[in-house]
Formats: structure tokens, C-alpha cells, sequence
């Protein structure tokens, strides 16, 4: 079928033509927007989940949705290649004197808003990231310290007493929440904190990997309490039919049941996956009905492309020792892994393995769920590992 028309989106982040599943997640998010607008509490977000299950397309919804609401929404991609701390701070600083940059222009400015731009504007020179006029003087003493923990309290706290008169919040969307820089992270932690207990109608909306809560715990005993955790997985089957019927069905094509089968049992219902193959079906097909047939081409057609993107993309960050300790995992299926069999596999001492443990982690490829294990970010890299073992190593 023709390809300019092909509704599928694979790809990070990417908008896919359905997003399905994911309606108590986006119901948590309106319900707080209802509840700010009422001068009701709240808690922050926090979604977790492997990789290619649809965090970060969920956590855009939700800061559209907020920026509809007219909430001051500020977002972020952390990241662990962060040439240092100050890089974080630097475009976080850079994104809220940006948004403030729309309260500024407004004709009659209260003195709430004024205060509220000063301390944006002491923040940001502060952090070094000066350049954006917001057309206010500075006002020594506020969010102008120098330590971000007492520091962002305070800008927060200045935008919040602004934004609350008209009903508004202002909302922090960070992607890959667990490469944040530490300090930053208990800094905003703090100021969820703060905010809960005086009111400010302040939220943190996080996504990440499925160790983030426990990265969250560790940082702050009373994380736990400060937002609504949310694990995102694969989707049902109901819904992993849908997000392969409804895009096509808008141009009255569909599939034969069998062809529909397969590419599910194929996609496990990992939304990426779904995407990859749909996209190949609609591709090879030559429609209306997407036959039994198709499904099996494209079933191989989309695996191959995921070996060499989705999957590929990831094996490349690990150095060769890395690949070894993938390699032996993948003894164990989707895992978890004993850290103590995959140092045997490996024929090291346990403790020799934490090195290689560590870089595996921080580049993202693995996380720990519990002491002592180990465990891929990426769903379907066990089988990866099988099915390339030889030009693998
Ligand atoms: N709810 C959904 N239904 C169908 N496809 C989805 C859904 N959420 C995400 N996708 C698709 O899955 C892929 C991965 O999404 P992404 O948000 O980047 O995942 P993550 O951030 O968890 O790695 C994208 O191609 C996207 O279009
Ligand atoms: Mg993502």
C-alpha cells in the first residue's frame, strides 16, 4: 500500500497514530489539573517502564494536555553524557526563564508576576544561562544563593504564588529522570516536598527506567509519598489490537484475524514493536485485507529492522567486556540475573564484575531490580543476544 500513507510510527518518542492503554494514566493527570483549578493538593507523577513501552510519548501527552490547561510547563531530557551537573541546571534554567517570557508579555503584570520574573531572572544569571530579558531588575536575595536546594524552593515558590491566582500550577516533565544529576534531583525532590506541605500548586512529572522509584526512595526516604507511581508496560491484548486496527481502519484497510495473530504474538504487545511491524504490513500488503501472508513477510521484515535499530542502536554503547556480560545474561531469558551467575559465566570474581555492572547501568542498558540482579532495559534483548551470539562476540 502506498507508503506516503503509512499511519505507523516507530521511532523514539514518536506520536503513534493510536495511543491506546494509556487512559488512567492520562485520567491521573486531568484529575490534577481539575483538582489545581479548584485550589486542591496533588501529587507529582512518576512513570516507569523498559524501553519502547511508550514513557516518553505518555509524558508529552500529559505536558500538552497541561499546557492546554494554560499551566506554566516546563520540560526536560536528563541525560548521563551531562558534561557535568551545571549542564542540567543550565537548560532547566533556560526553559523556565523561556516559559516566563509569556508571563512577562502579558499588558498589566500584578506584583506577584513581577516577583515571580525577578527570581526567574536572579535564577538563571545565578546558574550562569544570562541572555533572556524578561524586562524586570533583580532583586538580590531570592533563588540567587548559589545552592540549587535552597534556591529552586524559592523560584518555585515565587512562580506558584503568581500562577495560583489564576488557578494554574506549574508542572516540571523530565524524560529519563534516573540520569538526572543527584544534587538537582534531591533539590527537586525538596521542593515537591515543600510544596505539598504549603500548597504550592508545583508537580513534578517524571518518566523513566523501571529503576527510577528505587533511584527516587534512595535519594529521599519520603519520595514515596510525594507522587503517584505509575509502571507502564506492554499493553493488553484488547489494546494492542487496537493500536494495529484503528490506524489502518481510518483508511478502510484491516486485517485478516490470523495476520492480526501474528503480528501481536510477534510485538508481544511492546508498543514500539507494534509500530515496527505495523508499518512493515502496511508496507508489504497489497490490501484492503492484510493476509495471513503479509503478516508472515513483514513478521521478518520488522524483526530485522528492529536487529538493526532499535536493538543494534543499543548493543553499540557497550564495549566489548560489556557485550560478554549481555551475552551472559541472556543464559537466563528476559531474566533477572543473578549478578553471582553472570560473574561464573563470565569465569570472574563476583566482585570483579562491578565495574562492568556500573557502565552497563549508567549507559542505560541494564538496571538492578533487586540486590543482587540484573536485568535488561530493553524488551526482547535476550533473544536479540541469541539470535546474533555469533558475530555478537
Ligand atoms: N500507547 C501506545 N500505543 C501504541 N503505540 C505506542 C504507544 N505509546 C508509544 N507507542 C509507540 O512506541 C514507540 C516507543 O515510544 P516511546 O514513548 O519512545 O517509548 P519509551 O519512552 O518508553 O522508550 C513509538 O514508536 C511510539 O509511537
Ligand atoms: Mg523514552
Amino acid at each position: 500500500m502506498r507508503a506516503a500513507l503509512n499511519p505507523f510510527s516507530p521511532g523514539s518518542g514518536l506520536r503513534p497514530p493510536a495511543l491506546v492503554g494509556r487512559d488512567t494514566e492520562l485520567e491521573a493527570l486531568d484529575v490534577l489539573i481539575e483538582r489545581t483549578r479548584n485550589g486542591l493538593d496533588g501529587r507529582g507523577i512518576i512513570l516507569s517502564g523498559l524501553r519502547g513501552v511508550g514513557k516518553t510519548v505518555l509524558l508529552n501527552e500529559m505536558r500538552f494536555r497541561a499546557e492546554d490547561a494554560g499551566w506554566f510547563a516546563v520540560n526536560l531530557e536528563a541525560r548521563p553524557d551531562n558534561a557535568g551537573a551545571q549542564n542540567a541546571r543550565r537548560i532547566l534554567a533556560r526553559e523556565i526563564t523561556t516559559q516566563a517570557r509569556q508571563l512577562s508579555r502579558r499588558k498589566a503584570i500584578s506584583d506577584r508576576v513581577r516577583t515571580a520574573l525577578q527570581s526567574v531572572t536572579a535564577f538563571n544569571v545565578k546558574i550562569g544561562a544570562a541572555g533572556i530579558d524578561l524586562g524586570v531588575e533583580i532583586e538580590p536575595g531570592r533563588a540567587d544563593s548559589g545552592d540549587i536546594e535552597i534556591d529552586l524552593p524559592e523560584l518555585v515558590h515565587d512562580l506558584c504564588a503568581a500562577l495560583q491566582e489564576e488557578g494554574n500550577a506549574f508542572g516540571l516533565f523530565i524524560d529519563e529522570l534516573q540520569d538526572l544529576d543527584p544534587l538537582l534531583l534531591r533539590a527537586l525532590l525538596v521542593t515537591q516536598h515543600q510544596a505539598g506541605q504549603r500548597g504550592w500548586p508545583f508537580f513534578l512529572v517524571g518518566a523513566g527506567l523501571p529503576h527510577l522509584p528505587g533511584i527516587l526512595a534512595e535519594t529521599r526516604s519520603y519520595a514515596e509519598r510525594l507522587c503517584d507511581y505509575r509502571t507502564i508496560a506492554r499493553l493488553p491484548d484488547p489494546e494492542a489490537r487496537a493500536a494495529l486496527e484503528d490506524p489502518v481502519a481510518k483508511h478502510d484497510v484491516s486485517f485478516d484475524p490470523t495476520a492480526l495473530q501474528l503480528l501481536l504474538d510477534a510485538s508481544g504487545g511492546y508498543p514500539y514493536f507494534l509500530q515496527e511491524y505495523g508499518r512493515s504490513a502496511w508496507e508489504v500488503a497489497a490490501g484492503p485485507v492484510i493476509t495471513l501472508g503479509d503478516a508472515q513477510a513483514s513478521a521478518v521484515i520488522g524483526l530485522e529492522r528492529l536487529d538493526a535499530g532499535f536493538f543494534r542502536s543499543r548493543w553499540n554503547r557497550a564495549t566489548p567486556a560489556e557485550r560478554r556480560l549481555l551475552v551472559a545474561m541472556a543464559e537466563d531469558g528476559f531474566g533477572p540475573s543473578a549478578s553471582s551467575e553472570i560473574a561464573r559465566r563470565m569465569d570472574l570474581k563476583p566482585n570483579s564484575l562491578g565495574p562492568y555492572r556500573a557502565n552497563l547501568i549508567s549507559k542505560g542498558l541494564v538496571y538492578a531490580p533487586d540486590h543482587g540482579q540484573l536485568a535488561y532495559t530493553v524488551p526482547g534483548m535476550d533473544a536479540y543476544v541469541r539470535r546474533h551470539r555469533e558475530d555478537l562476540t
